[in-house]
């Protein structure tokens, strides 16, 4: 007999005796008709530590699938199939006690399920919504909260009930392979942005899962990384967003993360998940590790990491074990267990939700469209280059992402689109000629390439096709016979990499001749030349934005991409969007440069015998290193503006067809006592419509601790203006707003002295600003003393 049936059948012999013990002892409690006590009363051990550990994820190299509950007759722990073919995972069903299954499938970027299945002639694609930077971009929660509906509404209508995300780390580098996923550097803007996707994602009736919590801010080796942190740079910029997204949006789960802190898997953190989580911000849903995350889970239920995903039966072994041995009270599984079904019963399965397999796909494409081009930044338009007038309608489309965009990111935030439209697909959708000759010539060459290259491994991005040569005789003739060039220069990347500096977050040289050779050849003619950037993160762009006209960063678009490329083109949509992190003028400039992504600690290295020391990428096995935060709360505008270094793109930066005036800053008061209303006009002075987006910064003034120059504490984007039209826009500036926090006391505290807000079209553009007095210093809030470093750390200071 083999060991799975073996176990099942004593799993299921042992579990019918309980059964039959209750039967006649009691009525079996139902959830949704008895109380949530009730029913964890009547769980045997075996069914509580089954239920907190998930059912695998059936995929090769992944979770344990093993069903102890296969066996005919046997009584009813986990008969979950795989319930929604292609998600990340399921939990067990207790049907004797009404206990549904959970379906979690990814995100961030739309629902990743299986688009087609094996007995079934219909097709499960879902939407591929644009990227989160993207959506930063926009800085418009209202849109947000519509990509969330939309995306949520899939999540629905293809009965899972978890979409796993918002992603939502910080930008701390600009390396990090997964940015795509994830906001900003700023941890207001991050917040923000995920507290309207939750939202919009739960108002659909399904959950999110807001991750991964937390400083999971790199790949290299993730499943090992120990981020070692100041409590202050915790506080304000590594944990602030998800308490901003926990505090206003009340995501069902949050998904614990890879990476120590501190020298502790966060999934074992009961400082992070209990003290912080629950007790400082109030946190109401279940908390589950990010998959195979951490390595002891008993100590992740003591933790209040309340569900391991994607769950193995030696997870939930080990739980019973030490629930046996007196290892593990008994009623701190309760808890978790408890935790995890306050939100089962509001999942659609168990409310038992019909889903139609059948969400409107061409409504959420519209969405789609609409997002990804209120997200595009403009970054140069000399001489109005762009929109392009009717009269510069012939197009030569140069660089090999013009004909095969990237969508999105690689890895689980990947979505499975039905189509996605092409930026010269788009373009010729909106009446663009694009020339032919070149089409063809990109055609064949991508063609060949790849069939030279080899296939992605699943999970990893192929390696980028390298920019084709363009031959200077088709450059030339292009010239002659196109109005305008459009270059496209495109970066993928994805979950379990981090980016390379050469090649990656600098051009290739091949890029960087296309750019040269092309413009040369159109301005000596008189022409004009736009480069669109299809990237998912922060690249460089100091040594080249000289040479073309226009720079339109059009980031990964999600499936309507081309579409969306070319109503900003065409001037069909006038850009809003804006920087939500920097582009900063060489990597070396980067605050975290230095200390990026890690290294491997010195006696790993040895005993594994390494030479290079290298650290690996996310898949292979972790090893133990380290990574210290030195720059601490200095990261992004916050380091930049702070000590000095001009960027090449400024955080808040874009650009707009048309102008907007700010009128003067009037604040309700000119001293602070409990909150300051702050008040601008917003007046389109330009010639056409167009959405602005207004920044308030605050400069605080520093008393016991070092501040940074400026810091956003609010962000408006305007309606659509027509030329001459005018808004009034306000913010409401909360103590918390002024405070910093203070390790020493553990607490939030705002400085007596002048408060300057600022209110600005990028964080350089500033155009009003206004003071007000705080006369005493306030302790606004005291938090649990968490995470603290074993050592301290040497953080860079700005000289007072
Ligand atoms: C990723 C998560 C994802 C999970 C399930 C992990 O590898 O880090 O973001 O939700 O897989 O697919």
């Amino acid at each position: 007999m083999n060991k799975i049936r073996y176990f099942g059948l004593f799993f299921a012999a042992s579990l019918g005796v309980v059964a039959f013990m209750q039967i006649h002892s009691q009525e079996i409690p139902k959830l949704g008709k008895d109380s949530i006590k009730k029913v964890i009363a009547a769980m045997t051990l075996e069914e509580k530590a089954y239920f907190v550990t998930g059912r695998g994820m059936n995929m090769p190299g992944g979770g344990n699938t093993e069903n102890p509950s296969s066996t005919p007759g046997g009584p009813v722990v986990g008969e979950t199939r795989d319930l929604v073919e292609g998600a990340a995972g399921t939990t067990y069903e207790v049907p004797r006690l009404g206990i549904t299954a959970m379906v979690m499938a990814d995100g961030p970027a739309g629902l990743r399920i299986t688009p087609k299945r094996k007995n079934s002639n219909d097709t499960f694609y879902c939407t591929a919504f644009p990227v989160a930077t993207l959506l930063a971009s926009t800085w418009d929660t209202d849109l947000v909260y519509k990509v969330g509906q939309a995306m949520g509404n899939e999540v629905l209508e293809y009965g899972a009930d978890f979409l796993l995300g918002p992603g939502m780390n910080i930008h701390r580098n600009p390396l990090c392979g997964r940015n795509f996923e994830y906001y900003s550097e700023d941890p207001v803007i991050t917040g923000k942005m995920a507290a309207s996707m939750v939202r919009g994602v739960q108002s659909q009736g399904v959950g999110t899962s807001t991750k991964h919590f937390a400083a999971n801010n790199a790949e290299t080796n993730r499943n090992a990384l120990n981020t070692i942190v100041s409590e202050r740079a915790l506080r304000e910029i590594y944990l602030e967003g998800f308490r901003i997204a926990v505090e206003d949006a009340q995501p069902l789960t949050v998904m614990s993360s890879y990476n120590l802190i501190n020298d502790v898997y966060t999934s074992e953190s009961h400082d992070l998940l209990t003290k912080i989580l629950r007790n400082d911000w109030g946190f109401k849903g279940y908390v589950m590790t990010d998959w195979f995350g951490g390595s002891d889970p008993v100590a992740q239920m003591k933790a209040g990491n309340d569900l391991l995903m994607p769950g193995s039966p030696d997870q939930a072994k080990a739980i019973m074990k030490a629930v046996q041995d007196n290892k593990l009270d008994v009623s701190v599984l309760d808890q978790n267990v408890e935790q995890i079904l306050n939100i089962l019963v509001q999942t659609p399965r168990f409310r038992g939700y019909k889903y139609s397999n059948k969400p409107d796909l061409k409504a959420h494409a519209v969405v789609a469209r609409q997002a990804a081009a209120d997200g595009m930044v403009l970054l140069k338009n000399s001489n109005a280059t762009l929109p392009l007038s009717p009269k510069s309608r012939n197009l030569a489309a140069f660089g090999n992402t013009s004909y095969e965009i990237i969508t999105g990111g690689t890895g689980s935030g990947k979505v499975n689109e039905a189509y996605s439209v092409s930026l010269v697909d788009g373009l010729k959708g909106a009446g663009f000629v694009v020339n032919e000759e070149l089409r063809n010539a990109y055609d064949e060459y991508l063609r060949a390439a790849k069939a030279k290259s080899p296939q992605a491994r699943p999970l990893s991005p192929r390696a980028p096709v390298a920019e084709m040569a363009v031959d200077p005789a088709l450059t030339a003739g292009m010239a002659a016979a196109a109005d305008t060039a459009l270059i496209t220069i495109g970066r993928n990347s994805g979950e379990g990499f981090d980016r390379k500096e050469e090649n990656d977050f600098n051009l290739a040289q091949a890029e960087k001749d296309l750019i040269k050779s092309v413009s040369d050849a159109f301005h000596a003619k008189g022409k004009k030349v736009v480069v669109a950037l299809n990237v998912g993160g922060v690249i460089e762009t100091a040594s080249w934005k000289s040479i073309p006209d226009a720079i339109l960063l059009t980031w990964q678009g999600g499936q309507e991409a081309g579409n969306s490329i070319a109503d900003v083109i065409s001037g069909k949509v006038n850009p809003s969007g804006k920087l939500a992190s920097t582009f900063p003028v060489k990597y070396q400039d980067v605050p975290s440069a230095k200390n990026f992504p890690g290294v491997v600690l010195e006696a790993e290295a040895k005993t594994a015998g390494d030479k290079d020391q290298d650290l690996m990428t996310a898949f292979r096995r972790p090893r133990a290193s380290r990574v210290v935060y030195e720059e601490g709360i200095y990261v992004g505008y916050r380091y930049y503006e702070t000590f000095g270094v001009a960027p090449s793109y400024e955080f808040g930066y874009g650009l707009s067809y048309t102008k907007f005036d700010i009128g003067k800053l009037s604040l309700s008061s000119k001293k602070f006592s409990g909150k300051i209303t702050a008040t601008v006009q917003v007046k389109n002075s330009g010639q056409v419509a167009g959405k602005e987006v207004v920044q308030l910064y605050l400069s605080a003034p520093a008393g016991k601790l070092d501040k940074p120059a400026l810091e956003l504490r609010g962000f408006a984007k305007t309606r659509f203006l027509k030329p001459g039209e005018s808004q009034m826009l306000s913010f409401e500036i909360s103590p918390r707003n002024l405070a910093s926090f203070d390790s020493a006391s553990s607490s939030w505290v705002a400085a007596a002295g002048k408060y300057t807000l600022k209110i600005g079209a990028s964080s350089k553009d500033i155009r009003q600003s206004a003071s007000f007095d705080l006369d005493k210093e306030l302790t606004v809030k005291k938090e649990s003393i968490a995470l603290v470093p074993k050592t301290p750390i040497n953080e860079l200071k700005p000289s007072r």
